[in-house]
């Protein structure tokens, strides 16, 4: 008997609403095939929410999203929140308890890339340089508190090793030791910690420069990246970069008890509203959403529609076609097998 899963859609702003609306519409779309049924349910946040209610994270929302199966989010424009408000994927990440995002990215058929890539950058997201520490010191200069923590840390060297344990067994750890010797000599003592109980994985270290350069002169060098929030937020670009840009870079972040999930992108506010943003990465993340729901079978269907259409087309403007959104998610739909 399929089930029924209740999904917590947080849009968000710019092209946010387009992509996860594309998003579910290929989620409600596997019960015809006899795949799960969704209900979503969804929830006010980010900055547009701001502007018109003064709450750019509404506890509803919270409440909404902790009483889901699983949380589908889309972009928030954290630029233009101002300074006091509260930044609503800072809120997720804490609240939810998760401190890793799952970042894949891969070479797709029908989308050239200068070598094969499959790397998965797996990111701590609540601490370092983004712990929302940040002060004035004066008229001329202002700090920000690169917090890092040996918990923190070890929760996601763990689910690098476990990504690592099913993948090619290899996770290279990032860091900058020479500059930062405290925090990130705490970071790579956890993952050695980790990396013991691991001794199948083989586990290395790179300073952050020369791990960029490398990925791009020899991605296929690299299986799991760990990194500390900052620079796993960049190689998580450089990889979506390398594979086939950020319109196919989905993610995860999964905790003990909620999990929530996102394309990699942002808010695209120069295309927002023209119907022509690529949904693929949030497609793709709502199969992560599937694994995680326990409906691989699904998740494998899904990701099978989207290597289709990569091949086949159509194609949005950022992969070099014409399509709007909306002729991408009626080709995601029509190359669905059922599963
Ligand atoms: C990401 C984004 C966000 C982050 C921003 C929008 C706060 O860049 O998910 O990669 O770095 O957490
Ligand atoms: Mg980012």
């Amino acid at each position: 008997m399929p089930k029924t899963y209740t999904i917590c859609v947080l849009a968000g702003d710019g092209i946010g609403p387009e992509v996860t609306g594309s998003a579910c519409e290929v989620l409600a779309s596997l019960a015809e095939d006899g795949g799960p049924s969704f209900v979503f349910k969804h929830g006010v946040a980010g900055c547009d929410a701001f502007e018109k209610n003064g709450d750019a994270f509404p506890a509803a929302t919270l409440e909404l999203a902790k009483s889901a199966d699983a949380v589908l989010v889309g972009a928030f424009d954290v630029a233009r929140l101002p300074e006091e408000a509260v930044q609503p994927l800072h809120a997720l990440r804490h609240e939810f308890d998760v401190h890793a995002s799952v970042r894949p990215s891969r070479s797709f058929p029908g989308i050239p890339t200068r070598a094969d890539i499959d790397v998965v950058v797996v990111r701590e997201v609540t601490e370092g340089i983004y712990s929302g520490i940040e002060y004035r010191a004066g008229p001329d200069a202002a700090c920000a508190v690169r917090v890092i923590t040996r918990g923190a840390s070890a929760r996601t060297a763990e689910i690098a090793f476990q990504q690592a344990s099913q993948r090619r067994r290899k996770v290279t750890a990032v860091h900058k030791l020479g500059a930062l010797k405290l925090t990130d000599g705490l970071f790579l003592e956890a993952c050695r910690d980790v990396a013991r109980r691991y001794p199948d994985v083989t586990f290395e270290t790179r300073n952050i420069d020369a791990c960029a350069l490398e990925m791009i002169r020899h991605p296929e060098d690299f299986d799991v990246i760990l990194a500390t929030n900052t620079f796993g937020d960049i190689l998580s670009d450089v990889g979506a970069g390398l594979a086939g840009g950020l319109g196919l870079a989905p993610s995860s972040c999964i905790g003990a008890r909620w999990a929530y999930f996102e394309p990699v992108h942002g808010t695209a506010p120069d295309i927002a509203g023209l119907g022509i943003a690529n949904p693929l990465a949030t497609i793709l993340s709502t199969a992560m959403m599937l694994r995680y729901l326990g409906e691989p079978k699904s998740a494998d269907a899904v990701e099978k529609a989207v290597e289709i259409v990569l091949e086949k087309g159509p194609r949005t403007g950022d992969l070099g076609g014409k399509a709007k959104t909306v002729d991408i998610t009626k080709a995601v739909i029509g190359a669905l097998v059922p599963a």
